[in-house]
């Protein structure tokens, strides 16, 4: 059985109308990092903070998947591969494609009680005078991984990359830690390293091979070419 671990980033879901972070137009450029993505940004403007993702709630959930997520959820149910998806993205586009992903960096269909710890269903629009339905307080954040917190499940994350024979990339541009630094982890295990992606990226010179395209095309070539 092949073990193909698989790392997702806001590229894959480009086709599908939702924003990159570094592109000239990406959300990157519209909004400061520190106003949005850190804990100390939501503690001085939680309002701010709970309208951004609002915002971006309301824009996946009108996103719908494209052939790279389609690609990847058969290769997932294909005989004679064991294939794990990383994402670094937010929105549930794998989900919605038919494949399963370990969400690093949380997800928007999830809130979370900054208080007791409790995750539930998000609503559409979030509001700050939402209370947890475990401990009853106002105290809800969206249920995202913020600059400066910890990555969700990374010893999980860690023991797939030690153990898969090939390591693939897709739509990131390797500019973030510590998934910029899965194509190393993967290579010292022994790992084959791909990148697919719309162009080099940070990274590129860490991998075997790559090939640059837009995900809706590249990726089903890919998978294609593994599962026929
Ligand atoms: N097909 C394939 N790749 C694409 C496409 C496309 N249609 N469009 C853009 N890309 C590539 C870009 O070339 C770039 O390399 O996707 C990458 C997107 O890079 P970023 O905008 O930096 O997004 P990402 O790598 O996912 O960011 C990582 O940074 O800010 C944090 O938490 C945020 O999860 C995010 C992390």
């Amino acid at each position: 059985m092949s073990k193909i671990v698989i790392l997702t980033g806001a590229g894959i879901s480009a086709e599908s109308g939702l924003g990159t972070f570094r592109a000239e137009d990406g959300l990157w450029a519209e909004h400061r990092v520190e106003d949005v993505a850190t804990p100390e940004g939501f503690a001085r403007n939680p309002e701010l903070v709970m309208t951004f993702y609002n915002d971006r709630r309301a824009q996946s959930y009108e996103a719908s998947p494209n052939a790279a997520h389609v690609a990847l959820a058969a290769l997932q149910q294909a005989d004679g591969f064991d294939v794990v998806i990383v994402t670094q993205n937010v929105d549930d586009l794998h989900e919605r494609g038919g494949a399963d992903a370990i969400h690093m960096h949380g997800g928007l269909t999830t809130a979370l009680c900054h208080h007791c710890g409790h995750r539930w269903p998000a609503p559409l629009v979030m509001d700050l005078a939402d209370t947890c339905p475990s401990c009853g307080q106002t105290s809800t954040r969206p249920d995202i991984v913020w600059f400066g917190e910890m990555p969700y499940q990374m010893d999980r994350i860690e023991r797939h990359l030690s153990e898969c024979d090939l390591f693939v990339s897709i739509g990131t541009s390797g500019n973030v830690y510590p998934a910029a630094g899965f194509v190393q982890m993967a290579k010292m295990s022994g790992a084959e390293a791909l990148e697919l992606n719309l162009e080099p990226s940070q990274g590129a010179s860490y991998f075997d091979k790559a090939i640059n395209g837009p995900a809706s095309q590249i990726v089903p070539e890919w998978v294609r070419s593994l599962i026929g």
